[in-house]
């Protein structure tokens, strides 16, 4: 329907309007943002740490107020970028960032891609006013950016608000379109009067169409106000997205006339922030990991501390630089801090506590799990271990990286499995993978590790998880050629990046060959994954791996759509998925069927196929599939189906 919509508004685009939903799609591109004056200042508010300085605020907005009864918004503080949103007759006009507080930059082809931001209020507002909120990142979609950018090997970033206000101010709109930003509001103005109270303002913005954050709360007095404080200090934690204190605000908008602004901030609101989250305990020890890509990784163990609402028992140390920057030594008090980041890091250590004679620290040479030198490139602050075809966590995390969902999606097989099959010797590569038998599996005992270090026990697969792996492995042989070429680990190399690599090269073999200059050639191929991808295939070890791949029937092309038609055995019909499965999870079950050309529904009505019926089906859904005569199906029954 986009599309449609597009190609109309070419043919006529008298009727391409800025509110249009073609306009959320990106594709703008600003050279550079304007800079524009705002119509209102925009202030900022002055903060407080503590309940006395609350209360000392408290006092000043009584004594402004003469005696007046008055009552308080509190919200949420979110920790993002703010914006300055104008409409004009009911449409958005401009978008302008907070920049020095009087002028800021148009930023409008951007924010129009924030998908709650509306192009169009929809309600019965005055001809002209003002709407002021916070962009923002959930820290879900910032992870999976950064997931996407430690799998191209690339520097990771440092946080959700950072990289908000980066993307704010992207050149290209359709990169911003596809970051997901979005925007809560929380600040109405305008010339008329439409509204008396803050609570009337934030009632019409949500009336209007904006996104507001339902974490608002009127108080009648400050003591309501400490009282939101604390049942919000935890609780924050549990919202998808970052915030850093609680904004208080007199609701009565005269009131807030009366009491008017300083030079830099209202007289009637303030921000309250919580302490960052730090907590002091003792660096036990330093361990190191190794990861897929034989980056050394050191890590502080401590002693377990209270912090944020979770316990932690390690923190991240980055490098040896930030070690000996930090001067850490083992039996320090060391601080511990979670910042907009989900693994806490070890941000200080109190000297006062330190103990006389404490040892200098020093950085391991040789990897902790092979014993092969590290190195450390030229400008890198990371260590690596070079011994990629031997170094155990080095194989295991390739292993673990070809399973996952968006490569092979052999999802039987966990982590644990694989250990035990590369201790017994069964397995040393991906390609091994395909040439694991049932008996292999048959009785297999493996590790399984708690959560404390020392907590593991073991087990045996048994046979029917046995048949399983052996199930999913063959059915991996289907996934597309570019899932392949991600879950072969190529430094640089995504999932994004894959996908334009097979339609560079539609068969591996060309890919293999590829020159230098060839690959460049295809559209956001760069000159590092360029020379990372002609690394790898000239590898002998690595022609010799995918030579065994081809062999075992794996997709090493791109399927025309001949052949894809012809796995089409589900065409038409309709499942609804119920319960938990032993072979796959409900969403890879999904992905089959839809892959399969058969189409997945929520409800049960007379018109439905089959019911897939994993086990702890709930009794309602059993009752009425049977009512209405629904084909019934086992995990088994669904499998043999597909086959
Ligand atoms: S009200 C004049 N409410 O905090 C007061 N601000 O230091 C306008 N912020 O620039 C701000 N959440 O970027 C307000 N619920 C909230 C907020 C909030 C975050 C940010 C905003 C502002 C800064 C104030």
């Amino acid at each position: 329907m986009l599309k449609s919509l597009e190609k109309l508004e070419e043919q006529f685009p008298e009727f391409k309007f800025d509110y249009s939903p073609s306009q959320r799609v990106g594709g703008g591109i600003t050279k550079s943002f304007d800079s524009v004056v705002h119509k209102n200042a925009m202030l900022s508010l002055s903060n407080t740490y503590s309940e006395g300085e609350l209360l000392e605020f408290d006092r000043r907005v009584a004594k402004g107020l003469e005696g007046q009864a008055y009552e308080y918004m509190c919200e949420l503080k979110f920790d993002g970028v703010a914006i300055s949103l104008w409409y004009e007759g009911g449409i958005l006009q401009k978008a302008v960032t907070r920049g020095d507080g009087t002028r800021g930059d148009d930023i409008t082809t951007n924010a129009k891609t924030i998908r709650s931001i509306p192009l169009k209020a929809n309600a019965n507002m005055p001809a002209s006013f003002e709407v002021r909120g916070e962009v923002f990142m959930y820290r879900q979609v910032f992870d999976e950016i950064n997931t996407e950018k430690a799998n191209r090997g690339e520097t990771l970033l440092a946080n959700p608000r950072n990289t908000t206000s980066g993307t704010l101010k992207m050149q290209d709109s359709a990169i911003v379109a596809r970051r997901k930003l979005d925007c809560f509001l929380y600040y109405f103005k305008s010339d008329e009067k439409v509204a008396e109270t803050h609570e009337d303002a934030i009632h019409l913005l949500e009336r209007s169409g904006f996104n507001v954050s339902q974490t608002y709360q009127k108080c009648q007095n400050i003591q309501d106000v400490l009282e939101y404080i604390s049942k919000w200090e935890e609780l924050r934690f549990t919202l998808p997205l970052d915030t850093d204190g609680i904004v208080v605000k007199v609701n009565n908008f005269a009131q807030q006339d009366q009491l008017g602004f300083t030079a830099k901030s209202p007289r009637w609101a303030i921000a309250y922030k919580y302490k960052t989250q730090n907590a002091l305990t003792l660096l036990r020890g330093v361990t190191f990991q190794v990861g897929r890509t034989g980056a050394i990784t050191p890590v502080a163990e401590l002693d377990p501390v209270l912090l944020a609402g979770t316990t932690v028992r390690r923190a991240s140390l980055h490098n040896a630089n930030e070690i000996e920057r930090l001067d850490l030594r083992v039996g320090d008090y060391v601080f511990v801090e979670k910042g907009g980041e989900i693994i806490p890091k070890v941000t200080g250590v109190d000297s006062s506590k330190r103990h006389q004679g404490l040892p200098h620290f020093h950085y391991i040479s040789n990897c902790p799990e092979c014993g092969t030198p590290l190195v450390r490139k030229e400008g890198e602050a990371v260590h690596y271990c070079p011994n990629e075809k031997s170094c155990p966590p080095q194989v295991l995390g390739r292993i673990e990286h070809f399973i996952q969902r968006k490569a092979m999606n052999i999802e039987s097989l966990g982590p644990e499995t694989i250990r035990g099959l590369l201790d017994h010797g069964k397995i040393n590569d991906i390609a091994d993978l395909y040439e694991l038998t049932f008996d292999d599996l048959n009785g297999l005992e493996f590790k399984v590790y708690g959560d404390k270090k020392d907590d593991q026990s073991v087990r045996t697969l048994r046979e029917k998880s046995a048949q399983n792996i052996i199930d999913s492995i063959e059915l991996s042989k289907s996934q597309p050629y570019d899932r392949l070429l991600f879950g072969l680990g190529i430094r640089y190399v995504g999932s994004t990046v894959s996908e334009k690599l097979a339609d560079g090269f539609p068969d591996i073999h060309l890919l293999a060959e590829a020159s230098y200059e060839a690959l460049v050639q295809v559209p956001e191929i760069g000159e590092r994954i360029a020379e990372s991808v002609r690394q790898y295939f000239g590898d002998p070890a690595n022609q010799r791996l995918i030579a065994r791949l081809t062999a075992h029937g794996l997709q090493v092309k791109t399927e025309d759509n001949k052949e894809k038609a012809s796995n089409n055995v589900l065409e038409g019909k309709t499942f609804v998925i119920s319960g938990v499965f032993d072979r796959m999870s409900r969403e890879a079950i999904q992905d089959l069927i839809k892959k399969s050309g058969g189409k997945v529904l929520t409800s049960i009505s007379s018109k439905l196929d089959y019911l897939l019926a994993g086990k702890n089906m709930g009794p309602s859904k059993l009752e009425k599939a049977n009512r209405l005569h629904i084909r019934m199906l086992t995990e088994d029954e669904f499998f043999e189906m597909i086959k």
